[in-house]
């Protein structure tokens, strides 16, 4: 792949910043960016994130407490389940940053008091991605126990592949500092959501992908659609209109020409 290729969503959307253009809604509630501006009015942190030649997702001890068979669901939580509420959210990529539909995420954590439910089910759940890649949990903030800081344990699998374990963290926790397990990279980004709590992460899987080739369009240009790369300079029509490529990239639903004025210029 050329280095025209390897532009990132990320990349994407600091380019619509910098050139002070509207990013789309769509856009930001697409793989790898950040979900929404914080409650101080700055601008959205732009992690998590995936870019090409980004590390995956490092793998954590498993500790004590993980039970095989966890009910498949997204909810761990019941209209009477004490706790702050908590919803997790985010996309799992492999290492070209196209997201994996149909992962596998078991979760597992601690309810309010600290406490694992080690006979029964509670606090454990697993779900898959969708065509997009995307997961969301709702669950409880986890209670503290002795010796640890607060985390969730999670196990992810890509479709017929290695299982990463793994756990995720809270920002602004006082044992983050204390914690010899605690490690930064996998700090959720976390913001009020009253009457709970939004946390997002995104997992970056060690699974070798292959993205699609460059396309090739015919004289006077084809049509846009998703999954299709576009090198800078390309032509295609959207909606009965001439569009010109500004940067190459794979095209993403949320990405037509009319609604990435950083990816395309009206012909
Ligand atoms: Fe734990």
């Amino acid at each position: 792949m050329d280095d025209d290729n390897k532009i990132s969503r990320k990349a994407v959307l600091r380019a619509a910043l910098a050139a002070g253009v509207a990013v789309p809604a769509a856009l930001v509630a697409g793989p790898a960016l950040a979900r929404d501006a914080t409650q101080t009015g700055k601008p959205p942190e732009l992690t998590p994130s995936c870019e090409e030649g980004d590390e995956p997702t490092p793998p954590q001890m498993e500790g004590p407490y993980f039970k095989p068979n966890s009910p498949q669901r997204t909810s761990l939580v019941g209209p009477g389940t004490p706790g702050t509420r908590l919803t997790v959210s985010g996309y799992v990529f492999g290492l070209a940053c196209l997201p994996v539909a149909r992962a596998l995420l078991d979760f597992w954590q601690a309810d309010v008091n600290g406490a694992y439910d080690n006979v029964g089910y509670n606090f454990r759940g697993h779900q898959f991605t969708d065509a997009n890649g995307a997961f969301r949990l709702s669950t409880i903030v986890p209670g503290l126990y002795p010796g640890r800081t607060r985390h969730i344990h999670v196990k992810v699998q890509a479709p017929g592949r290695p299982i990463l374990t793994t756990q995720l963290y809270f920002p602004n926790e006082p044992r983050n500092n204390t914690d010899p397990i605690f490690d930064a990279r996998l700090l959720m980004n976390v913001r009020d959501a009253p009457p709970g709590k939004e946390a997002a992460f995104d997992f970056v899987l060690n699974v070798p992908q292959n993205p699609s080739p460059t396309t090739t369009p015919p004289p006077g240009g084809t049509t846009w659609a998703a999954g299709a790369s576009y090198a800078a300079g390309v032509r295609v029509t959207y909606d009965g209109r001439g569009y010109v490529c500004l940067q190459s990239h794979t095209a993403q639903p949320g990405w037509e020409p009319p609604s990435a004025p950083s990816l395309w210029r009206a012909d």
